[in-house]
């Protein structure tokens, strides 16, 4: 961690009607949490139902849109916070890319099960760490949604997990490695960097437990293991480094 410095507020301590008493980047801080996670999850949310259109088989379909019907239930969820904390939310839905083009960071979609099957495996796990990070927030009514979110894409996670295993045993390791070798610089990249201004303040005023760093590693931790029971590598530090990355002290 970047400080070993005590937070300014306790887990819970903030409530909406004390909001206003905090200073104005604690707030501004908040707002960028909440206004992150948002967009990510009308993307996701948007994403999962795109993917069932394209796919024809009934039970990817099936599966498809009960994930993104979570996510909707998520995207609810983040609505109601970020309208009660004053999130300029028109401002926000305007500069986002939709679908899964918000996570490509291009124009395009994800529309194939091979890919929605590593994105669940390793963005839908990055976005569970990113939030189990800020898991004793300060302000108690984020902390209050994350549990039940945590707990969806835990689950979404692990789908992703089973599938990609099943299919590298159908023969389609190769098709399995690529999206991993793109999806994984994407995955570190979404967390941030190291060591950052905004981790800091985030860390000071209790919306944070932990850098960067830590969320990569745990992060690592937990995709690496179905990957390499699927016979399937993560691209090297090298190479990640590569792609901008910064990885502080991570590797594996
Ligand atoms: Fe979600
Ligand atoms: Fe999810």
């Amino acid at each position: 961690m970047i400080t070993s410095e005590k937070p300014v507020y306790a887990p819970g301590e903030v409530d909406f009607d004390t909001l206003d008493e905090t200073p104005e980047d604690y707030r501004r801080m908040l707002r960028t949490l909440i206004g992150k996670q948002y967009v990510g999850e009308i993307a996701a949310c948007e994403m999962f139902a795109r993917a069932a259109y394209h796919l024809p088989e009934p039970g990817r379909k099936a599966a498809l849109v009960h994930t993104a019907d979570e996510e909707a239930g998520h995207v609810e969820m983040m609505d109601a916070l970020a309208r009660k904390v004053g999130l300029d939310v028109d401002a926000w839905l305007a500069r986002r890319r939709p679908g899964g083009s918000h996570f490509l960071g291009s124009e395009e979609d994800v529309t194939d099960w091979i890919e929605v099957s590593v994105f669940k495996h390793l963005i839908d796990r990055c976005g569970r760490v990113w939030l189990w990070s800020m898991r004793n927030s300060s302000f108690k009514p984020y902390g209050a949604v994350i549990g039940p979110i945590l707990r969806d894409e835990a689950r979404h996670g692990q789908d992703g997990a089973e599938e990609v295993v099943r299919l590298c045993e159908a023969g389609n390791r190769e098709a399995v490695q690529e999206r991993v070798d793109y999806w994984f610089p994407r995955g570190l990249q979404l967390l941030g960097k190291p060591g950052s201004e905004g981790n800091r303040t985030a860390y000071r005023y209790g919306l944070k437990l932990h850098d960067s760093d830590e969320e990569m590693a745990k992060w690592i931790g937990e995709i690496k293991p179905p990957l390499e029971q699927a016979g399937v590598a993560l691209p090297t530090p090298q190479r990640v480094r590569e792609h901008g990355v910064d990885l502080a002290g991570v590797s594996w």
